[in-house]
């Protein structure tokens, strides 16, 4: 193909074949790098790389090297336009070394930057016969004319920008597939088992057992840790929709651009970040069901989108004009006062009316206590099962304990407390020491109500028997801590009815 292989090129190809087979992350780089050496070995001014978009057959600029570089990029051509179109339709290689003669070309874009195009090189970009973009190389430097061999030259670049294209699209594809299955599993093996035992909780059951037949909205609702996510899942499996997707989105855990990509998905747009257009959350969700949670930190611009999903069921994908459908069911949650999010303007009145539909308010777990001996229970036989120890239970006051603190961080604080409890307890059954709670001081809520005098002495209480506590219940060393006589502490005891926890 040549007669003599000139070394320079020679050595270019190695390393362009060598970056190939070592750059998987960025494509941009890696396709600069094959554009900026086949412009220096064609001897051109300047040069681009063209990508044909599958969805509407026009040519982007994605790389365009040279004095008016950036300028080029905001272009595009339609199917067939300029050199570039006509290389791309016919899936061959040209030489125009003279542009004003050939009626091929378009001169509007060069014209409109200030940058004089007098003579062309181009080769299709070729995946299996099939053109995914187009190579341009323009004005061979000292007024000459391109030759055949630069346009060999430029062929070959063309395969290997090909190929490192193909590689980034399949990679793209791949991560967008495994990031859809891993979702497909977490929401398949991801289901809580949801333990009810309360009035209370049953009867929220039961509602959820009626209104999961239909398709509204529903708006769970309760302070952290009440397990809002597990209610957001029952909704889901007790609806016709359980066997396809629950697709979960905190929208408190991403910046307002990312989410928005996040659920409504994106085109093809610049290289880096968009090679392949990408499926929302939404997309996924599709039949099935949509979990968002933290909805009160819902940035205002996507309270509108969303608000136009749940009237009319439709949206677009960020940089698309192009509407999508989805028949999705939305749940959503939070712990935020959202009466109080509308009234500050920040969140939709609106799209609060359209949630609220049917609001289902999770009760605090203060507020129905016969769950904490199976919730207990439950997270025992859970920690013992992954610490492999063998338990078998609560002491009765550490029963006791737990029925009689208030939880302020609900089930998530009880769940912790016996995760803590089942590592440090000693002995096979849980003691109220093992507990760690309480011991920091009487709740707010305990000194609603009361007189100085007896809130005086219930701070007392709990005072003194976290310092027992830390001393092991020896009075001597407990009276030492406290400054006080060892007499008097024993008196307090007993007027203050101070119980030991220790068993
Ligand atoms: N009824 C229940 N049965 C079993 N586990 C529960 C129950 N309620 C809550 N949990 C557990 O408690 C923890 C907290 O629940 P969840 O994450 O659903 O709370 P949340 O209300 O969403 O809290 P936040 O507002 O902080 O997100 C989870 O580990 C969950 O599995
Ligand atoms: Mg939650």
């Amino acid at each position: 193909m040549f007669d003599r292989i000139d070394p320079d090129k020679f050595a270019t190809l190695i390393e362009i074949n060598t970056l190939i087979n070592s750059n998987y992350g960025d494509a941009t780089s890696l396709l600069t790098q094959i554009l900026e050496s086949a412009t220096r070995l064609t001897e051109g001014e300047a040069s681009s790389l063209v990508l044909k978009n599958e969805e509407d057959g026009k040519l982007y600029f994605e790389i365009a090297l040279g004095p008016k570089g950036r300028d080029v990029k905001k272009f595009s051509l339609n199917p067939g336009e300029g050199i570039a179109g006509w290389v791309a339709e016919h899936g061959q290689s040209l030489i125009v070394n003279d542009v004003e003669t050939d009626s091929r070309f378009y001169g509007d874009i060069s014209k409109s930057i200030g940058f004089p195009t007098y003579s062309i090189l181009a080769v299709p970009m070729l995946v299996r016969d099939r053109c995914v973009g187009v190579l341009e190389i323009l004005n061979k430097r000292g007024m000459k004319y391109f030759t055949q061999s630069d346009l060999q030259w430029l062929e070959i670049f063309a395969v290997q920008a090909a190929i490192a294209i193909e590689n980034a699209r399949y990679l793209e594809k791949a991560k967008e597939e495994i990031g859809y299955l891993r979702d497909q599993i977490s929401s398949d093996q991801g289901y809580h088992l949801l333990i009810a035992e309360s009035p209370d909780i049953l009867e929220k059951l039961d509602l959820i057992d009626r209104v999961a037949k239909t398709d509204s909205s529903v708006l769970i609702l309760g302070e952290s840790g009440v397990g809002k996510e597990l209610f957001a899942e029952q909704v889901h499996l007790k609806s016709p929709r359980k066997n396809k997707p629950f697709i979960r989105v905190n929208c408190a855990a991403l910046p307002e651009g990312l989410l928005e990509s996040e659920l409504f998905g994106h085109v093809k747009g610049a290289f880096t970040d968009a090679v392949q257009n990408r499926r929302g959350r939404f997309e996924l969700a599709d039949g099935g069901t949509i979990f968002l949670d933290e909805i009160g930190d819902l940035p205002l611009k996507l309270q509108a989108k969303l608000l136009r999903v749940l009237q009319q069921k439709t949206f677009e994908r960020v940089g698309s004009s192009d509407t999508v459908s989805v028949d999705v069911r939305i749940v959503a949650a939070t712990n935020r006062d959202i009466d109080t999010l509308v009234k500050k303007g920040e969140f939709r009145n609106d799209l609060y009316y359209r949630l609220n539909v049917l609001p289902i308010y999770v009760p605090a777990l203060r507020q129905r206590k016969e769950d904490i001996p199976a919730l207990a229970d439950f997270f025992l036989k859970k920690f013992c099962r992954e610490t492999k120890k063998q338990m078998n239970g609560f002491t009765d006051s550490a029963m006791e304990l737990m029925l009689s603190y208030s939880w302020p961080g609900n089930v998530r604080e009880l769940e912790n407390a016996i995760e803590r409890a089942v590592v440090i307890a000693k002995e096979k059954t849980i003691g109220a020491r093992d507990l760690l709670i309480g011991g920091s001081g009487p709740e707010h809520d305990e000194f609603r109500g009361k007189s100085l005098r007896e809130a005086l002495n219930l701070f007392k209480k709990h005072f003194i028997a976290t310092a027992l506590e830390e001393n092991q219940w020896k009075q001597t060393e407990t009276a030492r801590v406290l400054d006080i006589q060892r007499t008097y502490l024993s008196r307090l005891i007993k007027e203050l009815s101070i119980a030991s926890t220790k068993e």
